[in-house]
């Protein structure tokens, strides 16, 4: 059990590489050349994949997360990558003094993939990232639009058909768990599907806090079928329509998943 819950994890880490080597690593190049002088950020790392094809660029990457377990894989996985000073991975909290101190106008490029989603007052910490950015430095975000069909994240669900089941996450709280009780999710999976009900965010959202944060968009892509999805389901990434993404709020209903650089 624990050997195969391990390779799980080491699965999600090489879909992690995968999907940053393809797809995010291009797209923040396309505006910022990434060298062995780079010095980059990863809030939210995760198992720390994300930053692979960085640190084989020769970057400098620091990935940092909330979730102690996450990180501990981090550093199992990139052991070498650790010990030879070419990546740091971090339990720590980016208001932290100490990571403040340390980090203030120091990076490149900082990443957030699948993380914005999550966070509560994303004006604020939006406008803490630009603090510890360097004059010139970029933002790179992914996220589902709250409003998709499964901007939710009950895919996570265990049961199935609950995890399976488009928008529902969009009805009102008692409905939502309503369904995820009578689908057999304990209180610990509601409590974090309510959570992610809090902090989900729009498309028209995350472009007017970019705006009044005083960051500009520098690239954008919306997908129909989330790049994530070929390692993860064997489903071909698709972007989205011209016509779809010109039309406001609409559009958050059927874009699985939009990549942002700012700056
Ligand atoms: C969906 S995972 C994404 C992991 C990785 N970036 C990826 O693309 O696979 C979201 C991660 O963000 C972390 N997270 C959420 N809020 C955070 C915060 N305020 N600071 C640091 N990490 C955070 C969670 O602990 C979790 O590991």
């Amino acid at each position: 059990m624990a050997l195969h819950h391990h390779s799980d994890h080491k699965a999600r880490f090489q879909q992690q590489i995968d999907n940053s080597q393809e797809y995010v690593f291009p797209f923040i190049e396309a505006t910022h050349s990434i060298t062995s002088a780079s010095k980059v950020l990863e809030v939210g790392t995760g198992e720390g994949g994300v930053l692979v094809p960085f640190i084989e660029k020769g970057a400098y990457s620091v990935g940092v997360d909330l979730a102690p377990e996450r990180i501990d894989l981090a550093n199992e996985f990139l052991a070498k990558e650790v010990a030879t000073g070419k990546a740091l991975f971090l339990c720590q909290n980016i208001y932290d003094s100490a990571f403040i101190s340390l980090y203030s106008q120091y990076f490149d490029v900082i990443i957030l993939k699948d993380v914005i989603e999550h966070v509560y007052e994303q004006d604020k910490f939006i406008a803490h990232l630009k603090t510890l950015l360097r004059p010139g430095g970029q933002i790179f975000f992914g996220f589902p639009p709250w409003q998709m069909p499964f901007g939710g994240h009950q895919q996570v669900c265990r049961t199935k058909w609950v995890s399976k089941l488009p928008y529902y996450h969009l009805f009102p709280i008692p409905i939502f768990k309503a369904i995820l009780r009578w689908g057999g999710e304990d209180d610990n999976m509601i409590k974090e599907m309510l959570e992610v009900k809090a902090t989900g965010i729009s498309i028209e959202r995350f472009e007017r806090i970019i705006k009044q944060t005083g960051l500009k968009v520098l690239k954008k892509q919306h997908y129909l079928i989330n790049p994530i999805y070929k390692y993860k389901f064997g489903l071909e990434p698709r972007k989205q329509l011209g016509i779809i993404v010109a039309l406001p709020y609409l559009r958050n209903f059927l874009t699985t998943c939009v990549y942002y650089t700012v700056g």
